[in-house]
């Protein structure tokens, strides 16, 4: 079996690693192309190296841009490309532009699309990626779902036969690095913004448009982190950079040091060294979820409502309606004690992908 990956950004080089393993180990053909959506060396470069994922077979190098210059380079750059590959099965990772383009180069030339992370939903069409979610839902031939949840939104969309249950392949990355973490095997890189890793911090992140666009909704929540009564280490993704400094903004301030992303076993580190993680990133969420600390999300929904049982994630859409008090005591309660169960599977979720797309060839 032929499979050509299609990634461009962050979280898909997470999701590609534990993909990219279970093809070589069932020995099938893997090509991977990268749009190059992402391409800073802290969002690209140091995953492949740090998750052993192969060197990207071919990069489009298409890079930053409008929502349709971004989404319309990546379209006809790929168009040749799965013509010389003609591969069995184009495969697609989650929900960013590139995700949208591989799946619509892929379907105009009668290629067999399959979606990884299919069904998620956040129900609010203001996002950009919940446009790309649908889109690339509705065109691909193959629904690789992750959750129960996911499989229930694509059941009242029509979009049952389609869809297979596998489990969440993050899941299987994140549990493989925290144990190489605990036995050493791993190098981690030391915190960055002069945080002491003995001392407790809060860990968080923030690059969603909604966000990070928006002067005031930006400055309001750069605030509320700067007030929290323990050391914040924010992790700037270069959007979040690019947005402050445009709007006069300046980030590091009262609790907050900021650093630079971290490369995944430093990220899953920084998570376990936590005492709570803030944030509006989907994988983060889940992240702190599998780790077993308390998260809070700066949003009004999630794609990812498991994490909320238990109080293990909790949505914050405006800290500064709560008061500094109330914000403070929620981003710092203690870990839930409740079972978290594994509502994301067990850790195997790449090696029933691939089975699926096996039998579906
Ligand atoms: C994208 C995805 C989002 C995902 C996120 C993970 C879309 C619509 N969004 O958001 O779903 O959660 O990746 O990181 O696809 N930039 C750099 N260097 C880079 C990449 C980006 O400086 O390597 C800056 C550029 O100023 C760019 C901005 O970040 O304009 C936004 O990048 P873009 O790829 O459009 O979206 P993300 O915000 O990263």
């Amino acid at each position: 079996m032929k499979v050509v990956s299609i990634v461009g950004a962050r979280p898909q080089l997470v999701k590609l690693a534990p993909m990219s393993a279970a093809f070589t180990t069932a020995g099938h053909d893997h090509v991977i192309v990268h749009t190059g959506q992402h391409y800073d060396a802290d969002l690209s470069d140091v995953f492949f190296s740090g998750l052993d994922i192969p060197d990207p077979d071919i990069n489009l190098g298409i890079g930053s841009g409008s929502h349709g210059a971004q989404t319309g380079a990546c379209l006809s750059a790929l168009d040749p490309v799965l013509q010389a590959q003609r591969p069995d099965w184009v495969l697609v990772y989650g929900d960013t532009n590139s995700t949208l383009a591989g799946t619509l180069s892929a379907v105009k030339m009668h290629l067999p699309v399959a979606h990884l992370e299919a069904g998620l939903r956040s129900f609010n069409r203001r996002m950009p990626e919940e446009h790309n979610r649908v889109l690339t839902d509705h065109a691909a031939d193959l629904l690789l779902a992750p959750t129960e949840e996911a499989v229930r939104h694509l059941a009242a969309e029509g979009l049952q036969e389609r869809t297979a249950l596998v489990g969440d392949v993050m899941v299987d990355v994140c549990l493989r690095m925290r144990d190489a973490i605990r036995e050493r095997r791993v190098a981690v890189p030391p915190l960055p913004g002069g945080i002491d890793a003995e001392e407790p911090y809060v860990l968080a992140t923030l690059h969603r448009a909604e966000n990070t666009d928006d002067p005031r909704r930006l400055e309001a929540l750069a605030q509320a982190l700067a007030d929290l009564p323990l050391p914040v280490l924010l992790l700037a993704h270069p959007r979040l950079l690019s947005r402050a400094d445009e709007h006069g903004l300046k980030l590091e301030r009262g609790a907050v040091h900021v650093g630079r992303p971290l490369p995944y076993a430093g990220m899953v580190a920084a998570v376990l060294g936590s005492t709570a993680v803030v944030t509006d990133s989907g994988g983060l969420q889940k992240e702190a979820y599998l780790l077993g600390r308390p998260c809070t999300t700066l949003r009004t929904e999630t794609e990812w409502p498991e994490t909320l049982t238990g109080g293990w994630n909790v949505l914050i859409d405006n800290p500064s309606i709560l008061g500094a008090t109330r914000w403070a005591r929620t981003v710092s309660r203690p870990a839930p004690t409740t079972h978290r169960g594994q509502p994301y599977g067990d850790g195997t979720a790449a090696r029933r992908a691939v089975e699926v797309l096996e039998q579906r060839v």
